[in-house]
């Protein structure tokens, strides 16, 4: 097989990042996208360093809720067959007020942040999947299953919802669609300034396996199902929580 092609959102930093690495590290060419150029072009040199593949990994910059931006992830692609797309941008966004009109900023905010941008590459992408065998993966959250998280829990639950469409949608031609659903999962940017000791402690202490998940953890999971190997295994939710919710 000619080399795979991967585009991964949010590559830039901390799932991202580990996602890039584990893809780059399986042999594919990956695009990794995100806001932050600086931040993008260090990773892509790093992971490109450390694989002893710096030309496997190139930075595309793009605030993937704006419909012209995502524009420069396909021509980045440049006409491609794309074998794996790997939604993992995301983040919380603190209510700035209670006023309606606060609610209505975080809401919107929220979804733009965890559903649009999925949403939006993974449509520009669709007719550029290679068929068969593509594979698509959203990064959801615990948040989605056991809430807690309001606008972001219902934001990432959403994304359970719509990739049981696209599923049922892709399937027909080899194509899957899964979520993973990570746990507490320190050394990101996620919880930047938001975690206390207190806070840590809670979240390992509600894992079965006594400790808090690190990026690899995740990633190891996507590299399974973006791989040619989990071509029978689609429409699922799979729980990388160190058991802090049980599968059902
Ligand atoms: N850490 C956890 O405990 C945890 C738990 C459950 C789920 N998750 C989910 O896992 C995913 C990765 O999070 P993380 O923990 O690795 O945190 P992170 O380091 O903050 O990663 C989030 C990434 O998304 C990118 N991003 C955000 N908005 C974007 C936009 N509009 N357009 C393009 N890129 C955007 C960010 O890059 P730029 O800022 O440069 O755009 C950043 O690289 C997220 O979806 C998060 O919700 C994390």
């Amino acid at each position: 097989m000619s080399q795979r092609l991967a585009v991964v959102s949010g590559g830039g930093t901390g799932i991202g990042a580990a996602v890039a690495r584990a893809l780059v590290e399986d042999g594919c060419s990956v695009l990794v996208v995100g806001r932050r150029e600086e931040v993008l072009t260090a990773a892509a040199e790093r992971i490109g360093a450390e694989s002893g593949r710096p030309e496997a990994i190139r930075a595309v910059t793009a605030d993937l809720t704006d419909p012209d931006q995502v524009v420069k992830v396909v021509e980045a692609v440049g006409g491609r067959p794309v074998d794996v797309v790997v939604n993992n941008a995301g983040g919380y966004h603190s209510a700035d007020s209670d006023t309606l009109a606060g609610i209505a900023a975080n809401w919107r905010a929220t979804l733009d942040t965890n559903v649009l941008t999925a949403v939006l590459l993974t449509e520009a992408l669709r007719p550029a999947l290679r068929r068969p065998g593509g594979r698509v993966i959203l990064v959801s959250s615990i948040a989605a299953q056991r809430g807690g998280g309001d606008a972001y829990s219902a934001a990432k639950a959403a994304l359970h919802g719509w990739a049981y469409s696209l599923a049922a949608q892709l399937g027909p031609d080899q194509i899957t669609v899964n979520v993973v659903s990570p746990g507490y999962v320190a050394e990101t940017e996620f919880f930047a300034g938001r975690m206390t000791p207190e806070g840590h402690a809670q979240r390992v202490a509600a894992t079965l396996v006594g400790r808090a998940g690190v990026p690899d953890d995740v990633a190891e999971s996507v590299r399974y199902l973006a791989s040619p190997a989990a071509g029978y295994v689609t429409g699922q939710v799979l729980g990388v929580n160190g058991g802090s919710v049980l599968g059902r």
